[in-house]
């Protein structure tokens, strides 16, 4: 589907990050699993888009990965990377269809914050522009934050991802206050960031559980779901868990458009 199509419609994508079979095949060092082989798998079972992070220590995917999936997905790639000319010069090669900029520590376990656009909003526009020109859509991962959303706006970029770590973090410890909190932070700001021209994802930490009023959201037009669904499929299978996560979203976005 090309972004012009969803812009247009309602429609949710859903995109399948696999970078946690890569984790489980470099545990061992093995070539096996094979992220590109679930990926694949994805597309088969009605992925809209794979999302893989190759991050800077290669703790998941690989280069010889991208340049895997570059050949044989027909779904849209979305390269997670951080915004370091290393990584830039890798998605010039590539050309994939999106390009989302995350922050990245070595010493985090995962993704754990959105990045800092308005603190580097000069660099980062710069960074931007030859990956725009050359035809990637650039995505910002960011805290659902004004600042962070305007500054995304000003440097160019058409799509952000609002991080949804902290609203699925306060679900899974009990504390329904603060979950409640960023539910509302979550909406108000995808709303502005539309308002604003942007076209909005969102992603981290979703579950079957978290993932219903994420989805119902109007303006979100992605969803990037990886870590529960891998888990997921270890019991059921990734073309099942996908079904699961899809009906989920479907129901709920069905729900929200009859309110
Ligand atoms: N979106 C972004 C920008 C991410 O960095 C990640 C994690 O790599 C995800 C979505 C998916 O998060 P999870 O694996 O927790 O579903």
């Amino acid at each position: 589907m090309t972004t012009s199509d969803a812009t247009t419609t309602a429609a949710l994508r859903l995109g399948v990050n696999i970078d946690h079979v890569a984790t489980v095949r470099n545990a061992r060092g093995s070539a096996y699993p094979d992220p590109v082989r679930a990926a694949l798998l994805a597309q088969q079972a009605g992925a809209d888009g794979i999302t893989a992070h190759l991050r800077e220590d290669r703790r998941h995917i690989g280069d010889a990965d991208i340049e895997r999936l570059m050949q044989g997905l027909t779904i849209p790639l979305n390269l997670e990377m951080a915004a370091t000319p290393e990584m830039q010069q890798i998605a010039l090669r590539h050309v994939p269809h999106a390009v989302c900029l995350v922050p990245e520590k070595r010493e985090e376990r995962t993704t754990e914050g959105g990045l800092e656009v308005a603190r580097e909003e000069n660099r980062l526009a710069h960074f931007i522009a030859p990956l725009r020109e050359a035809g990637c859509r650039v995505s910002i991962f960011i805290a659902a934050d004004k600042p962070q959303i305007e500054a995304a706006a000003r440097i160019g970029a058409p799509v952000v991802e609002l991080h949804t770590g902290a609203y699925c973090d306060a679900h899974a410890e009990g504390r329904l206050d603060d979950r409640d909190t960023e539910l509302r932070r979550l909406t108000e700001m995808a709303a502005y960031a539309t308002s604003l021209g942007l076209e909005v994802h969102a992603g981290h930490g979703l579950t079957y559980d978290t993932v219903e009023p994420i989805a119902a959201l109007p303006e979100i037009r992605e969803l990037n779901i990886g870590h529960f669904l891998i888990g997921e499929a270890i019991f059921v299978g990734l073309p099942a868990a996908m079904a699961e996560m899809r009906r989920l979203m479907d129901a709920a976005r069905a729900q929200a458009q009859k309110d």
